[in-house]
């Protein structure tokens, strides 16, 4: 099938993931120290109580966008998400783990203070890469990796590094996937989607051109990982 046809590993995955460890190593540091200096207060007024976000478990202690499930089958949940922020960056290219990896680092910078306030911002969850895979002989493949903004991030600095950039995205309804374990190449991610093609059974119901991996786990996490594939409702 076409779509993912043009799509290959190269051996740059574990070079990825020696890197996305390091990042994530600095993140929970980063943030242990904030917590030790600002431990978090939960105040209560009576009367005036603010319910709890009610956060997927597969989220664990990130913040995650909020949706509901609208419709759920053997094969895949359909989401609709309420109106989000994200950070995002784009890179064209032909490999998969390689393009990853720079995006990682671009998001990852503005997030730990490379931004017009130099304000750090806490690492939220999924980290969602759209791919619109190319026709043609190069095969080059656009990919765009985002970062949910968190609705605590009132006023998002602006970016100052070019590549990235602040963007909003409304009410959406996605065909979601869900799996566990390590995405080790771009082939496992590929095998999902087929899969979620197979259970939607109708491709006129989502848009076919583009997809979306959205990973939630860093590479420490052992057990319990969590992966989706999204297809994108018409
Ligand atoms: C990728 O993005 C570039 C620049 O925005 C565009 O010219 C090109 O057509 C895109 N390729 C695909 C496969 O969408
Ligand atoms: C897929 O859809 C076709 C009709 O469009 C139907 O005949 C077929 O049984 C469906 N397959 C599954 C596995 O639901």
């Amino acid at each position: 099938m076409y779509l993912f046809d043009c799509i290959t590993s190269r051996s740059q995955y574990f070079r990825m993931l020696i890197k996305i460890a390091a990042v994530f190593v600095m993140a929970v540091f980063v943030q242990g120290e904030k917590l030790y200096y600002k431990p978090k207060m939960i105040k209560i007024i009576p009367g005036n109580e603010v319910e709890p976000q009610k956060k997927p478990d597969f989220c664990n202690k990130l913040d995650c966008p909020e949706y509901k499930v609208i419709e759920s089958s053997s094969g895949y949940e359909l989401r609709e998400y309420t109106a989000t922020h994200w950070v995002s960056t784009t890179l064209a290219g032909v490999d998969y783990s390689e393009a990853s990896g720079t995006m990682f680092h671009r998001l990852f910078d503005y997030i730990q203070g490379k931004n017009a306030k130099k304000e750090k911002i806490a690492m939220t969850a999924p980290v969602l890469v759209r791919l619109i895979p190319g026709p043609g002989p190069a095969c080059e493949s656009n990919f765009t990796m985002s970062f949910f903004m968190s609705n605590k991030v009132t006023d998002p600095p602006a970016p100052t590094d070019p590549t990235v950039a602040l963007n909003s995205a409304p009410t959406f309804r996605a065909y979601v996937r869900q799996f566990g374990g390590y995405v080790r190449k771009i082939e496992d991610w590929i095998k999902e989607a087929q899969e979620l093609i197979k259970s939607i059974n109708d491709s006129s119901k989502y848009y076919t051109k583009f997809y979306f991996t959205a990973g939630y786990d860093s590479p420490f996490r052992i057990f319990n990982r969590h992966n989706e594939i999204w297809f994108i409702s018409k």
